[in-house]
């Protein structure tokens, strides 16, 4: 998997997209192949606003709960290192690459895009890591000690996951920025880190508080 590979996803609704290899400026230890704003040299056209809209390349940025955890799992290796993690809305491939970097025995990024998948593989690569990858959480390959997630709650259909989460692994690592009550007791907050999607993509501020969340014990504070 390459860049140009990614080059030709995001042109198939922005003619002149492409990705840039970049650093997210909350999680710097990385280099992730995303969206280059660079290429924006005035407003969308209409076509183009409704494209991007239909079908959004969520991959092509680093929310900002994926970088916040991403960065913890960074600074915090010992909570995945040799341990097999699954990543649910692997998006970039942020969180599953840092978790391959910070010493997990295997690492799986799950979504359901499939060029969301290429994006991780890129990044993987692009990073030195590999990660396996699966399109569909219901068939994923084999057990899990940690599942790992990252803004995933802005569609509200994905709250039942927060259960299933608990179902599949014996701990979860939480981000996220969009739903201030879980409404499960099992989910302790570990601290709220302030970080915005890389691009930026001006999001409301509130949108920029990520809270990050862990079911079981072991996990430090931020
Ligand atoms: C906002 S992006 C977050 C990506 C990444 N975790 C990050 O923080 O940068 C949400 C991702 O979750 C994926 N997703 C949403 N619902 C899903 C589901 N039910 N199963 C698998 N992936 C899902 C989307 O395709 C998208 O790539």
């Amino acid at each position: 998997m390459n860049a140009e590979r990614l080059n030709q996803h995001l042109r198939r609704t922005l003619p002149h997209g492409r990705v840039a290899l970049t650093h997210p400026a909350g999680c710097p230890e990385l280099g992730l192949y995303l969206f280059d704003p660079d290429v924006l040299e005035g407003p969308l056209t209409h076509e183009q606003a409704q494209a991007v809209v239909a079908e959004p390349a969520y991959w092509s940025f680093c929310w900002a709960s994926g970088q916040v955890l991403a960065h913890y799992i960074l600074t915090h290796p010992e909570v995945v290192a040799g341990r097999r993690v699954i990543d649910f809305g692997s998006g970039s491939g942020i969180v599953a690459v840092a978790a391959a970097k910070a010493g997990a025995a295997e690492v799986v990024a799950c979504d359901l895009d499939a060029q969301a998948l290429d994006a991780a593989s890129a990044n993987a690569a692009a990073n030195g890591v590999s990660v396996n990858l699966c399109s569909d959480w219901f068939q994923r390959p084999g057990e899990f000690d940690l599942v790992t997630a990252a803004d995933v709650l802005y569609d509200p259909e994905n709250r039942v996951f927060l259960e299933a989460f608990c179902q599949v692994a014996p701990q979860v690592l939480l981000a996220d920025s969009r739903v201030k009550d879980l409404g499960d007791a099992r989910y302790r907050r570990l601290g709220v880190r302030s970080c915005s999607t890389w691009p930026d993509l001006n999001e409301f501020e509130e949108f920029n508080q990520v809270r990050l969340y862990a079911v079981g014990e072991g996990f430090p504070a931020v």
